[in-house]
This record gives structure tokens, sequence and C-alpha cells, in this order.
């Protein structure tokens, strides 16, 4: 999956896409009002900063800015974006599974936004959950969304596709039929019995490969390096408290805040 994700976000149309986003999804507004007593005096690492969508926000805010991408033509497009602001905030090409130019214990809040982290195979995932470990402080706080793979079992049938307005019902029969055909291997047995899986999905015309997991597989993919977790359905601003919460069968990208464990 490595080179098909590289070249779709290193391509011209895919770039300037994420430099003209502008808005925080209402998750991550809810997380900055959240930290935004404490955001002063933290330096911020913000993971896959593609067009500088999140980097708007929270460089103002935070005491040391740093975003990386591994796409250089992403980086180019946040420092051509901000090269007239005054607040310091830099930007880097880096990859998430290997991040030996940032030093051990350095960060206080680690960004990884818009599902950034679904764009890497599973052992991949867990090599950058690591190194997010290593270079984040004790007590660090992790945000980071995923894709959800309750709400794609729950999607993929032909009957969730039919409403009252023709047109929409039409188009959305042949993003499933394209679905199937960009996923053949896939079928509902297959859905239902994986924790996680990683598909060619709609975005950016199927040109992704997209790990989506499961809620609770997530949560304990988590739990050896990282502890008070919550769950924001992204499209909220309020965690949800329970793993059945209607949000959780329906909402296609899940947030997830969590801290790097404390030793003592
Ligand atoms: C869906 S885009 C989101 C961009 C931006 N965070 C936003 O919210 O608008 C995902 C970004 O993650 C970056 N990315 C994917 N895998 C990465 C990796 N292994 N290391 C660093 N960046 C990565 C991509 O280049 C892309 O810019």
């Amino acid at each position: 999956m490595g080179t098909r994700n590289a070249t779709t976000y290193a391509a011209a149309d895919i770039v300037n896409y994420y430099a003209q986003l502008n808005r925080l999804q209402p998750a991550e507004s809810a997380l900055l009002e959240r930290l935004r007593d404490q955001l002063p005096r933290m330096k911020m690492l913000d993971i896959g900063v593609g067009g500088g969508r999140t980097a708007q926000h929270f460089a103002p805010l935070v005491e040391q800015y740093v975003g990386i991408d591994y796409s250089s033509e992403m980086v180019a497009a946040c420092q051509q974006r901000f090269r007239k602001l005054n607040h310091p905030m830099s930007f880097a090409v880096a990859d998430a599974r290997d991040l030996s130019q940032l030093d051990n214990n350095s960060f206080d809040f680690i960004l990884f936004s818009y599902n950034g982290i679904d764009y890497v195979s599973h052992d991949d995932r867990l090599k950058i959950l690591q190194e997010i470990k290593r270079v984040g402080k004790q007590g660090c706080y992790f945000f980071f969304s995923s894709h959800n793979l309750q709400a794609l079992e729950n999607e993929l049938t032909w009957q969730k596709q039919i409403g009252a307005n023709p047109l929409k019902t039409y188009e959305n029969l042949v993003m499933l039929g394209l679905f199937r055909l960009f996923n053949r291997s896939i079928n509902r047995q297959i859905l239902a019995k994986a924790n996680y899986l990683i598909v060619r999905d709609e975005s950016h015309n199927f040109r992704l490969e997209t790990y989506y997991i499961r809620a609770e597989q997530q949560i304990r993919q988590l739990s050896k390096d990282f502890s008070h977790v919550e769950i924001y359905p992204w499209q909220s601003t309020e965690k949800v408290l329970d793993l059945d919460a209607a949000a959780m069968g329906r909402d296609l990208w899940i947030y997830y805040l969590c801290r790097i464990k404390t030793v003592n």
C-alpha cells in the first residue's frame, strides 16, 4: 500500500485540495477548546500536516509548532501558505514510521488528524505508535482520527443506499458498485469478522488504500503505551461514553484522544 498512497499524496490536484482546506472538524474544535489554556506551554507536533489546515488554528496558540509530512509537495504547500505569518512555525519532510530526525521526549501534544495514520500497513501503523511514544513526553496528549470499520460494515448494503431522492439513490448505488469492483476480495463475511481491513474507498476516487479499524480494536492497539483513551465521533464535540452509541455505527471517522503512559 506504500507507493500508491505516497504517489497520491504527492499529486498536484491532491496537494491543492488540502492546501485550500480551512476549517477544523467538530471533534478537533472540541479538543482545541479543551486544551486552550495549556496550549501556550506546549510543544506540538502535527504529523501528516497536509496543506496546513490544522496548522493555522494551532500554531498561533502553542509555544512551539512543528508540522511534518512525508510528502515534500505538502510541506512545500505549507511553507508557501504561511510564508507571511509572523508566529514561529516550522515544517519538515518526515515519515511518521521513522522520526529519527526528532529527539526523544520532545513534545507535549501530538496530532495526526484527518485519518493520516490510515495510509500505512498494519505493521507500519504499530511502528508509528512506537515513534509517537518515543518523541512524546510522558503524559503527552496524542489526538488522531481513523476510519471506522463498524460504520463501513453498516454502510455497505444496497438497502442503505436507497432514499427519497432518486438521483442520490442512483449515485449511491453506483458508488457501492464501484466499491465492490475495487474490493473484489471483500465480502460480508470478511467484513463481519475483521478487526481491521485495508480497502479502496471512494475518497479521492478510489486512489488510496485505507485502513479501517473497529473502535474496540483501536483501543486495544493503544493500550500498551497509551492511557486515558477517549473517543469522539468526528462530527461531534462530545465524547462518547459507550461504544454502542449510535454514532459509533454511523460515523466513518472516529477521533481518539489519549496520553502517553507515565512510567514510574
Ligand atoms: C488525509 S490527509 C490530511 C492532511 C491534513 N492533516 C488535514 O487535516 O487537512 C493525510 C496526510 O497524511 C500524510 N501522511 C500519510 N502517511 C504519512 C506518513 N507515514 N508520514 C507522514 N505523513 C503521512 C499525507 O501525505 C497527507 O498529507
